[in-house]
């Protein structure tokens, strides 16, 4: 769904002060294009709704890696949540204060952990105890504390998209909640390390917000029971996860009522609250723009054939997600039901099924709606197709943060 600053001036859709169809007849297509007000509005919700209590909030970089964003977020005072090392590499890159990064996930790995370490990270989001146990020994080896938080898997449904649901007992992520004090008294033992936080991440695309609250409260209990282990806890990282309308029908949980209602449950705690949101800042803050190659009619269906594809934008393949499909010029009245799909060669490369588009012709283009969020960042280079170019709009000025790759791009180091 668009929401501003995307928005039609007559018939033109615009993004802040710039014409969408100009841009991409300039660039070509497909092509990401980013609100810069919009990200930056969406993160200020974040700084708000928490002014009240000692916060960071460390944007995921896993939804949108591109430098020029995650400098945008740097400037405005975001930490990251990063999942690898290459994820650090790139807010080190864009000028992310280390101080202000949490590294999060499964499996990281020894270099990895050296170089978070070697940089001065805030913390370690440890999902193992095999994985303290590493951490521990490289720390004593460099003669350096890392400071840790165990995320914890509190058994909560997020009701979401299986495959973006974390927080249930058979998901790989978190130590069990049951078996988490225990972890934390063994650790209590292991030479440098510091061990201060807990957190926790449930899932993604959230449009309730009762899950999170619960999985909140279960966590303050476990803080309360850890500290009278003697476990000095000083930060609760809350994990990411809000939702967007991806739908007209769909309602985006308000940023603030969610914040003041995790406020309210830690007041007079002494923690430090962390968040993760990642969705939430970019993905109504980009389209991707396509433009049509054909239009194709069988017996029992009409295809209209894109430019852009799964390579492009997996989500609806991946999760049967749903994204708007608009014009960028309302140019003619009426609407069609058409299969929306791309050139590569599977059937599974799809943008819609059976969905009402407004009329078009071939040299159209058009917007995948809400696609500023796991849209590049999943891009590959299927069927040889180079990846898309990435724009940011500021005001009614715009500028290319990475630029369409080559052929000769596609087979560097081959
Ligand atoms: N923190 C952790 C530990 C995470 O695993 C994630 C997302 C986040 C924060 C950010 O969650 P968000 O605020 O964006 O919901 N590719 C999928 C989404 C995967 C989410 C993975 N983890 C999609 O396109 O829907």
């Amino acid at each position: 769904m668009l929401l501003p600053p995307f928005t039609y001036r007559q018939q033109n859709l615009y993004v802040e002060g710039c014409d969408l169809e100009a841009i991409a007849r300039r660039e070509g297509t497909p092509l990401y294009v980013y609100s810069k007000e919009a990200i930056l509005t969406r993160y200020q919700a974040y700084e708000a709704g928490l002014a009240t209590v000692p916060h960071q909030i460390c944007y995921a970089v896993k939804a949108n890696s591109n430098l020029s964003i995650l400098r945008l977020l740097a400037e405005a005072g975001a930490g990251f949540d990063i999942v690898s090392g290459g994820e650090l590499f790139r807010v080190l890159q864009a000028g992310g204060d280390p101080a202000k990064v949490v590294f999060s996930g499964v499996g990281k790995t020894r270099d990895e952990v050296e170089y978070a370490l070697s940089s001065g990270i805030h913390s370690f989001n440890c999902e193992s105890e095999a994985e303290l146990q590493l951490i521990s020994s490289i720390a004593a080896r460099h003669n350096k504390t890392a400071r840790i938080a165990l995320r914890v898997n509190p058994h909560v449904d997020a009701a979401t998209h299986p495959y973006i649901s974390t927080g249930l007992r058979d998901h790989k992520f978190g130590i069990d909640i049951t078996e988490v004090e225990a972890v934390y008294s063994r650790a209590l033992s292991l030479p440098n390390l510091r061990l201060e936080g807990v957190s926790a991440h449930i899932g993604s695309q959230l449009l309730n917000t009762n899950p999170l609250l619960e999985a909140l409260d279960a966590l303050l209990q476990l803080i309360d029971r850890l500290r009278a282990l003697g476990v000095p806890i000083t930060h609760l990282d809350i994990g990411g996860g809000l939702g967007v309308p991806y739908k007209e029908d769909q309602i985006e949980p308000p940023v603030a009522d969610h914040l003041a209602a995790v406020c309210a449950r830690c007041a007079g705690k002494n923690l430090t609250l962390m968040t993760e949101p990642g969705r939430s800042i970019v993905g109504p803050a980009g389209v991707l723009v396509t433009r049509v190659l054909y239009r194709k009619k069988t017996e029992t269906k009409e295809f209209v054939i894109v430019d852009a594809a799964m390579n492009d934008l997996i989500r609806p393949t991946l999760y049967q997600a749903h994204h708007e499909i608009v014009p960028l010029r309302k140019t003619f009245p009426g609407t069609f039901l058409a299969d929306v799909v791309g050139p590569v060669c599977e059937s599974g490369d799809f943008f819609a099924h059976d969905r009402e588009m407004a009329q078009c012709l071939p040299g159209d283009f058009l917007a995948l709606a809400t696609a500023g969020a796991y849209g590049f960042v999943l891009a590959s280079n299927y069927n040889t197709r180079p990846r898309a170019a990435e724009v940011l709009v500021d005001g009614d000025q715009w500028r290319v943060v990475r630029r369409r790759e080559t052929y000769e791009d596609l087979i560097r180091g081959e």
